[in-house]
């Protein structure tokens, strides 16, 4: 490993090239590549391309690979899996993995009370799944959600979202019935406040200001909130903000629905990010992480939400049962040390980051839990102008030293790598990325 990341053909190297020709030629455009990286393989955290460059993964492929690339218990389970059975559909017919895992879920999941798991293959489809049931359960029509949330991209999930305007271009008239509101970004508070002095005013302005005058609060269904934002910019609010809003919730009988598909699953160092702010959901939306990579997406909920009736809402491949098979090793591992191992190494992560912070004046802020961590890139610490551009060249060039990171929001870089990540991949990521910062932003 000492000698990773190994690049030794141009990048993209050759057979890349040829490649990404024929990508373009086949492969939809709307796909975001920051660069051209062709994978061939993986293992653990190191990424090894179709020219035999080896790359360390900070990506996780967008924080899906909870337990480093193809770990052997995992694909273990899934080998064992597809010998017995590929695919018969939770949707009309019963099977065993989906029954244990769904257990495991619910006995996970935080809160008191029995649960119930609904599958589906993605992100988008817990959201969706989550959005339906909460109609279904309350007969309500309106939902709040925040600026800068990402929550996927059907129609209904992209209603949700308020992330980037290209992602809704051209895609209107959406669900209607959704208000977006301010979220908790103290970094730039959209009410010009600073915390704690602020008293939280963007909780309160929901109830002050907004169920005041535009929305009868009896009449909302949820309110659809990112424990941390993910591609929004990593951003965690303080400590109260979703007790308060949470309260305000339960007070007018509106669910609170958490979107853990980037959160959840151990990466911020507990399972559920929730647990750090100290609120039980009324839905939790998963996806990401849950699998290791094989594609699935649940919504788990209190029993007596998860009212609705046979035909109201399902999917021919969700719960696919290798997919289950991979999220019980997956868990499995997680529960075994992967979830701590979040917590240390997210801490040294962090301590590292907040170390460069001190020599670099472009790392406007440093932020995260576990191992959801970002970097916010300003022009100057005083007026906090965004530096996109340094941002992007910074991601590229980390790239051309061997180190696979992704932006988020408009200015930051996240720090999502597998769960697996230790000490030496650590400092090795912190070391190329200082010295990419000095030479891009110095
Ligand atoms: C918080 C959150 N919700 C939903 C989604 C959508 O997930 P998917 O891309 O699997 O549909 C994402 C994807 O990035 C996400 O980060």
């Amino acid at each position: 490993m000492k000698k990773w990341p190994l690049i030794h053909t141009p990048l993209p190297g050759p057979k890349a090239r040829k490649l990404i020709h024929q990508d373009r030629t086949y492969v939809s455009p709307s796909y975001t590549r920051y660069y051209p990286l062709v994978v061939e393989k993986a293992k653990g955290l190191w990424v090894h391309d179709v020219d035999g460059n080896i790359f360390l993964d900070f990506t996780a492929g967008i924080a899906v690979c909870a337990t480093g690339h193809c770990h052997p218990r995992v694909i273990k389970a899934i080998k064992k899996q597809a010998d017995l059975l590929l695919h018969m559909s939770g949707t009309d017919f019963y099977y065993k993995p989906q029954i244990v895992l769904a257990k495991k879920i619910a006995h996970m999941a935080p809160g008191k009370g029995s649960k119930k798991v609904y599958f589906g293959n993605s992100g988008a489809e817990a959201v969706e799944a989550a959005f339906k049931l909460a109609r279904w359960h309350t007969k309500r029509e309106l939902n709040l959600a925040f600026y800068g949330a990402f929550h996927g991209r059907t129609m209904g999930a992209l209603s949700l979202t308020a992330s980037k305007t290209i992602q809704k271009k051209h895609y209107n008239p959406l669900v209607p019935g959704i208000t977006h509101i301010p979220y908790a970004y103290c970094y730039r508070c959209p009410y010009n406040l600073s915390y704690p002095e602020c008293e939280l005013g963007c909780v309160r302005w929901v109830e002050d200001t907004l169920f005041r005058t535009t929305i009868p609060p009896e009449e909302v269904a949820t309110i659809f909130v990112e424990p941390i934002q993910g591609e929004g910019g990593y951003i965690v609010p303080p400590p109260e903000f979703h007790r308060e809003m949470n309260k305000i919730a339960k007070k007018y009988g509106i669910l609170y629905v958490a979107d853990e598909v980037q959160s959840g699953m151990g990466r911020t160092g507990k399972m559920f990010a929730m647990e750090h702010f100290g609120v039980d959901p009324d839905i939790i939306a998963l996806a990401k992480g849950i699998a290791s990579g094989m594609p699935l997406g649940a919504l788990v909920a209190r029993a007596e939400i998860m009212d609705w009736e046979a035909g109201s809402h399902a999917s021919t491949f969700g719960g696919n049962p290798v997919s289950c098979m991979a999220a019980l090793a997956t868990i499995e591992l997680l529960e075994e040390e992967l979830m701590e191992n979040a917590a240390v190494q997210g801490n040294r992560l962090m301590d590292g980051l907040f170390k460069l912070q001190q020599s670099h004046e472009c790392m406007g802020d440093v932020r995260g839990k576990g191992l959801m961590v970002a970097v916010e890139f300003v022009k100057d610490r005083n007026t906090k102008e965004p530096a996109r551009t340094w941002r992007n060249d910074i991601i590229k060039h980390a790239f051309r030293k061997g180190l696979l990171l992704l932006g988020c929001g408009e200015n930051s870089i996240r720090f999502c790598p597998s769960l697996t990540v230790n000490t030496a991949e650590i400092d090795k990521c912190l070391s190329i990325f200082d010295d990419v910062v000095r030479k891009i932003a110095g």
